[in-house]
């Protein structure tokens, strides 16, 4: 079992270029599968969800391989319709290959995605949304079997909440379905925007994306393209966040400036200094930061991203005052505060509320990561920590960090991997 041993206290400096987006290049590879060409796709990050992701198409008969940071997948070939459940069981964001699936060959079986160290994660609204758009889904023993008898149809689909890989899956399964479908309280996150600006590039229709009505027009066939998956802007806001809590220096390049302003507008109000160019941020962290004030609740974009609760969470257990978080996505997302609590920090939580009052210091422990991005939580209260911190669990952080440990050492970070 690796883990990462962090020497913390020293401060951060330098310039790091932010990974591809993991939650952009994920519902793309699945998009890939609708082109019946070959898709090349620049900045794609290596990460084990990533390669997750790539095992489930070259499994459905696709082609997937890597160079570098570009992904090249060719998807002339789909002879398996069945996703396997060791595969669905490997990453949770399996199910975004449903919508695809279905648009390309109107089959698909796959296993519920399951609870999650989230809480539980359930896809009542992507099957209530395919079902309208015409597929016959069946639940045996834990599978989901899905079948379009013809080709799927447009829809109006009016979705409860925006939740992002119901919209994905809708989106997914509606560019090649016959006639019109517009989405109704659509997630409005910039990887929405992505993967639209992906499968335009592959000759689809679609409008509104980033606006909570998405309109997409059913086109009989797509073709291949090539595009660069966008910048990764909670890779981008958890380094922020690093070194906001360790203190010093650090410019962001390939950042996503205006996808990550709802994150950058409460991180300012610690007392940072933050400058940003069109695609750049600097940040300088100089005394003690300051709590923030108002509370800091979790929404759907252009809200604060829950994504990055952990992380600034990290920064603000030694900040001057009390922070009040309020986590509204998911049931259970402050599994990090036991880690957080040994290192020191004073934390109470209370259902989705979580009250931070900062304390001076804290101090290296041996830590566990739960989840994906608590665990990067615990990368950032280590490198602020007096004394050494080793954290195990850290197969959640390579499923959306690509070499952390070698980013934070660019950045002067005590950190190895053992
Ligand atoms: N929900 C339902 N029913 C559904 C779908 C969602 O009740 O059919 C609930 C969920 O249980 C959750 C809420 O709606 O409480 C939001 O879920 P959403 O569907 O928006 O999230 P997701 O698509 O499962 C993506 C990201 C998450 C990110 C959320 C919210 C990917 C691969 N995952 O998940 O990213 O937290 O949107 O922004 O895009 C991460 O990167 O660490 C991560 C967890």
């Amino acid at each position: 079992m690796q883990k990462l041993i962090v020497n913390g206290g020293q401060r951060l400096r330098g310039e790091l270029a932010l990974q591809g987006s993991k939650n952009s290049a994920l519902p793309i590879m699945a998009a890939a599968l609708l082109s019946g060409e070959e898709c090349v796709l620049k900045n794609c990050p290596k990460l084990t969800d990533v390669f997750a992701a790539s095992r489930i198409l070259n499994c459905v008969g696709c082609k997937c391989t890597f160079s570098g940071n570009t992904a090249v997948i060719s998807s002339e070939n789909v002879s398996e319709n069945t996703i396997p459940e060791e595969l669905m069981r490997e990453m949770r964001s399996s199910i975004i290959f449903l919508g695809a699936m279905l648009g390309r060959t109107g089959e698909c079986t796959v296993c519920c995605p399951g609870g999650c160290e989230l809480g539980p994660r359930p896809i009542d609204m992507h099957l209530a949304a395919l079902k309208k758009m015409g597929a016959d889904i069946k639940e045996s023993f834990g599978r989901i079997i899905c079948r379009v008898p013809g080709r799927a149809h447009g829809a109006r689909i009016s979705l409860p909440f925006p939740s992002v890989g119901a919209t994905e899956n809708i989106i997914l399964c509606a560019v090649t379905a016959e006639g019109e479908t517009v989405i109704n309280n659509a997630a409005r996150e910039p990887e929405i925007c992505d993967l639209c600006g992906f499968l335009r590039a592959c000759g689809a229709e679609i409008s509104g994306d980033g606006e909570s009505r998405i309109v997409i027009s059913g086109k009989d066939r797509l073709h291949g393209c090539e595009y660069s998956i966008m910048p990764d802007r909670i890779a981008g806001a958890t380094y922020l966040c690093m070194t906001a809590a360790a203190g010093g220096e650090i410019i962001l390049t390939n950042a996503c400036v205006q996808a990550m302003e709802p994150f950058l507008s409460v991180l300012e109000q610690t007392g940072c200094s933050i400058y940003t160019t069109e695609n750049r941020i600097f940040l300088r962290s100089g005394s003690r930061l300051k709590a923030v004030s108002d509370r800091i609740r979790t929404m759907p974009h252009p809200g604060f991203p829950t994504d990055a609760q952990a992380v600034i969470m990290s920064a603000l257990v030694t900040a001057d005052g009390t922070s009040v978080f309020e986590e509204n996505i998911f049931d259970c997302r402050y599994r990090h505060t036991d880690a957080l609590v040994k290192m020191g920090a004073d934390i109470q939580v209370l259902g989705k509320i979580a009250v931070i009052k900062g304390v001076e210091k804290l101090y290296g422990a041996n830590v566990e990561a739960t989840d994906l991005r608590g665990g990067a939580a615990m990368v950032s209260a280590a490198l602020a920590a007096e004394g050494k911190t080793e954290i195990s669990g850290i197969s959640h952080i390579d499923r959306g960090y690509e070499k952390v440990e070698e980013a934070v050492r660019r950045l002067g970070g005590s950190i190895k991997r053992v």
